[in-house]
């Protein structure tokens, strides 16, 4: 089966931009990856398929094989290390910024700060860069609402139009980094499948777009 791919998706806002580019690169699922509650899905290609999961288990599948491609944000990349990939190709999409935001007039504590987030290793990097003491709350999810309850100080999270923060009276405050979506690679799989690996790599290099 040395030719058989497995490319892991992330489920979410992330799929919306990844379908179209594959499609670009010639692969296109059977069924709508949108609507069904299946987890695994065939293509054209008789020896690709596809797996969809939570984006942040996508590094997971590929590290451990279970995937030899996948496609997920720098921001979980980051978070999950990068043991056993190998970071490929920025896709260029799904672009958007890691920032820390909180509340525009509000005087934060001098001692310890209270930050929500989902990326707690890069929130630690981030803070201990600037020499600032933090407590990290490790939230999944509507990181927004932790300074609206008290929950915390700040959040660090993805902003893309900043519509969240603004309708929860928050502020971006400082750039993290800079996020898009990268092709990742098990780095076994790139020995065992080199050549189905290569010409999928570079279909998919080929339908990127950039501005
Ligand atoms: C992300 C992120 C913010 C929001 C930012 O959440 O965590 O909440 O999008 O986008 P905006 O700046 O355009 O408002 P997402 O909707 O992906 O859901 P999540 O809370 O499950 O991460």
């Amino acid at each position: 089966m040395s030719g058989n791919l497995t490319i892991a998706l992330a489920k979410g806002r992330i799929l919306n931009e990844t379908l179209p580019l594959l499609a670009r690169a010639g692969i296109e699922p059977e069924d709508d990856l949108s609507s069904s509650r299946k987890l695994v899905f065939e293509t054209n290609h008789p020896n690709i398929n596809l797996v969809l999961i939570r984006s942040a288990d996508v590094p997971t599948y590929v590290q451990y094989g279970a995937a030899d491609l996948g496609i997920a944000g720098k921001d979980v990349l980051m978070e999950h290390g990068g043991d056993g990939l190998y970071e490929r190709v920025d896709l260029n999409i799904s672009r958007c910024k890691l920032m820390t935001a909180g509340f525009v007039d509000k005087e934060l504590p001098r001692g310890r700060l209270k930050v929500a987030t989902k990326y707690p290793g890069i929130t630690r990097q981030f803070f201990l860069k600037r020499g600032k003491q933090i407590e990290v709350i490790k939230l999944f999810g509507s990181m927004e609402l932790a300074p609206i309850v008290g929950l915390s100080d700040l959040i660090v999270d993805l902003v893309d139009t900043g519509n969240t923060l603004r309708a929860n009276g928050l502020v971006p405050l400082e750039h993290i980094m800079h996020i898009s979506s990268r092709l990742i690679l098990n780095r076994a799989s790139l020995k065992m499948k080199n050549q189905a690996i290569k010409s999928l790599v570079s279909r998919i290099e080929q339908a990127v777009e950039y501005d």
